[in-house]
């Protein structure tokens, strides 16, 4: 499981953190003991290195230490791993619920928008539902509402052009892939109406650590005054994240960008990979979240959202 989600076999926050959970319970699998004390410390073991695969989507380390805070009260082997198993199947089914309500809030809040643009891929390939930015596009659609997305291709992986063009062509709804550098011909030729993106993790503040390309995607909204929203769980959202400074961003391998289709394009020379780039609060309209729609101020907003889910869960 580390290596599929180093080598972005399995990727997006919300499936980075289901695959993590159920990774802890292939873990203990993997390290079976009769003894509990050792099933435990494999179980810790085993949690921070799926958690630590990526640094910078909060859903992936958050849920194996989710994982390891349920099954670590496991007073045999079998039960550690009962309970792991069903911390898994919860968050599991937390993630298919969440987009669910994502793709409903998203679609009264996004009712005038016919033409969304997004960016890198946030659907079915990326959680365990119908996606988060695409789940508002799927929402609208299997509502009979007209819409049609403007996908760019987010190089370096093209997740965008490889599996959001994917999805949507089978599921019938209308897509247009653009090279990431027409995206601002898009919006100044007015052919989106509005942006809407994932996002990996979002601090209390609405700094949103997102694709690499988000935020140039944000700055460009603003600049043609078209509305720029992330849809996401509040399972994205990281309580102990005050801003951006609080964020990590993963440092990708240099051949990922010297290289385009499987093809050498540069061969030795220097190359910046940064996975993600954070757009700041103050160029997001609003937040989609599970938990309905939030708006400025984020410093506000946020924190009462986390707490509400908080008092919901306990
Ligand atoms: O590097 P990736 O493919 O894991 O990056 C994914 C994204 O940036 C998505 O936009 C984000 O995780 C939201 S997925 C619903």
């Amino acid at each position: 499981m580390v290596d599929a989600i180093r080598r972005l076999v399995v990727r997006g926050a919300p499936a980075l953190g289901v695959c993590a959970a159920y990774g802890v319970v292939v873990g203990l699998d993997e390290h079976p003991s009769d003894d509990v004390a050792a099933t435990r410390a494999t179980l810790e073991r085993v949690a921070a290195e799926i958690g630590g695969a990526r640094p910078t989507a909060v859903n992936l380390s958050a849920a194996a230490s989710r994982v390891a805070a349920s099954a670590r009260a496991g007073t045999t082997p079998a039960e550690v791993r009962a309970l792991a198993l069903a911390e898994a199947d919860a968050i599991r089914a937390e993630d298919e619920e969440a987009c669910r309500r994502i793709g409903e809030h998203g679609r009264t809040e996004l009712a005038a928008a016919r033409r969304i643009m997004t960016h890198c891929n946030t659907g079915r390939l990326a959680t365990a539902g119908l996606g988060t930015a695409l789940g508002v596009v799927y929402a609208k659609a299997l509502a009979g509402e007209p819409v049609e997305v403007v996908a760019s291709e987010t190089r370096p992986l093209l997740q965008g052009a490889r599996l959001t063009a994917w999805e949507l062509v089978d599921a019938g709804i209308p897509v247009t892939v653009v090279a990431d550098p027409a995206a601002g011909a898009a919006l100044a030729t007015r052919r989106v109406d509005a942006v809407v993106v994932g996002c990996d993790r979002v601090a209390l503040n609405g700094d949103t650590a997102n694709k690499i390309g988000t935020y140039g995607l944000a700055v460009l909204a603003r600049a043609h005054d078209v509305p720029f929203y992330v849809a996401g769980p509040l399972s994205s959202f990281d309580p102990s994240a005050r801003s951006a400074a609080d964020i990590v961003i993963e440092q990708r391998p240099a051949d990922e960008v010297r290289t385009a289709g499987g093809a050498v394009v540069a061969p030795d020379v220097d190359v910046w990979n940064p996975a993600f780039d954070v757009t700041p609060g103050e160029l997001i309209t609003a937040f989609v979240t599970d938990a309905g729609v939030l708006r400025p101020p984020y410093d506000a907003t946020i924190p009462a959202a986390l707490e509400g889910a908080g008092a919901a869960r306990a």
